[in-house]
């Protein structure tokens, strides 16, 4: 009844859950798409749209129909897709998977809403479907040398655990596809006087991790920050006073972007021409600013509520050369959630994982404040 009221006295021109269903309905045979069944529509007055939940057989949860209240148009944009729609009625059983019969397989389009899960990425990746990920985007937990704030013993034990996330993380991504890691090396102040401070070239052995977990060497982007960001970390303070050689240490302004392709016989072009929705296609298309050389200018995020954030910015950037609108970037290493927000932004899914509690809960925060038309269909484990 109250639903009803807020459509009249919006003056809203669908009022009624039997107008929703039916322009769904219209626009639903109008795609092909006919196994669903309906949910209960709502309205979300924030928006003046009507939200038309799709249901399975066996009331898996497919998608939404998203209608404007005022003109009772399908908004398209934020309507699940058909291919999205076809791919969860095959994983919930109600369809059966067409047996392509093309040698170079069938199109990989994941079934996986938005996603926030609390845990460790080793078991949580687990429970992942094969092959449900298009792009991972993720920078890992900082090396601490200091065992004492180390949640590592020794520095290959630190990079055992890593192996693993990559190895799960393969599992899941999509043969063909890229995961990008941004890492740089990790300066080991000195414990006292006579030691010398050392550096580790964590960048070098995630490299051997990748080639050896199945991925191939696609590039080595260089993120170049501000010079004033470098000083922080004392290196180099010694040679500015004294200029003796020898002693020369470069500030470090720069961390990489390391991008590999997991291993497959298909080109990239097959992703492009094979895609079943060559309108996302081209709507993915990136604009003419594109960053033309491997270094990439920008500057760090700060937030008080993680010290180890990498900027929306980068991110963003990642996700536009690297995925198609609509595809599920994941990240294993969530933190406060920046991959999520920059795929949201771009009209891409997400998989956060993240094990600590107070990231998970700010990054539920920001969501829900920051990205409320996408909130309600977020499907959070804690
Ligand atoms: C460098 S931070 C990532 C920050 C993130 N890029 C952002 O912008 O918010 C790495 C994160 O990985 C989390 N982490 C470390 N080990 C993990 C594991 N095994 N599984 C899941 N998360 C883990 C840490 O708690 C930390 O928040």
């Amino acid at each position: 009844m109250s639903k009803i009221l807020v459509s009249e006295q919006r003056n809203y021109m669908v009022k009624t859950v039997a107008e929703a269903k039916e322009i769904s309905t219209v626009f639903l045979s109008s795609e092909g798409i006919n196994d669903v069944e309906f949910g209960l529509p709502e309205i979300d007055d924030r928006y003046d749209i009507w939200r038309v939940p799709l249901l399975s057989s066996n009331n898996t949860l497919l998608g939404h129909v998203i209608i404007n209240a005022k003109n009772g148009e399908i908004d398209k944009k934020k309507t699940t897709k058909k291919e999205v729609i076809d791919s969860r009625l095959i994983f919930s059983g109600q369809k059966e998977e067409k047996k392509v019969k093309s040698k170079k397989g069938k199109y990989p389009i994941s079934p996986l809403p938005n996603m926030i899960l609390k845990g460790d990425s080793r078991e949580v990746l687990d429970t992942l479907p094969e092959e449900s990920v298009d792009l991972i985007f993720t920078s890992p937990p900082y090396y601490n040398a200091r065992t004492e704030y180390s949640d590592y013993a020794t520095y290959e034990e630190y990079l055992e655990v890593i192996r693993e996330v990559i190895r799960k993380s393969a599992k899941v991504l999509v043969e063909g596809r890229f995961f990008v890691m941004n890492v740089s090396p990790v300066l080991i102040p000195r414990a006292s006087r006579s030691e010398a401070s050392k550096r580790i070239a964590v960048p070098f052995d995630m490299h051997r991790l990748f080639i050896e977990e199945g991925f191939e060497f696609v590039d080595d982007i260089i993120w170049q920050k501000p010079e004033g960001a470098g000083w922080a970390s004392g290196r180099g303070r010694r040679f500015a006073a004294d200029r003796n050689p020898l002693q020369y240490k470069p500030v470090p302004v720069t961390e990489n972007i390391l991008v590999y392709r997991k291993k497959s016989d298909k080109l990239i072009d097959w992703f492009i021409r094979r895609h079943p929705n060559q309108e996302l296609v081209q709507e993915s298309k990136v604009g003419d600013d594109y960053e033309k050389t491997n270094i990439w200018y920008i500057s760090p995020a700060r937030d008080k509520r993680h010290r180890a954030i990498f900027p929306k910015e980068l991110a963003r950037r990642v996700i536009q050369y690297y995925s198609f609108k609509n595809d599920v970037v994941l990240d294993p290493f969530g933190g406060i959630g920046t991959t999520g927000k920059a795929a949201a932004d771009l009209e891409r899914r997400f998989v956060l994982i993240e094990k600590e509690e107070e990231y998970v809960e700010a990054t539920v925060n920001d969501l829900r404040q920051l990205y409320f038309d996408i909130f309600d269909d977020i499907e959070i484990r804690r």
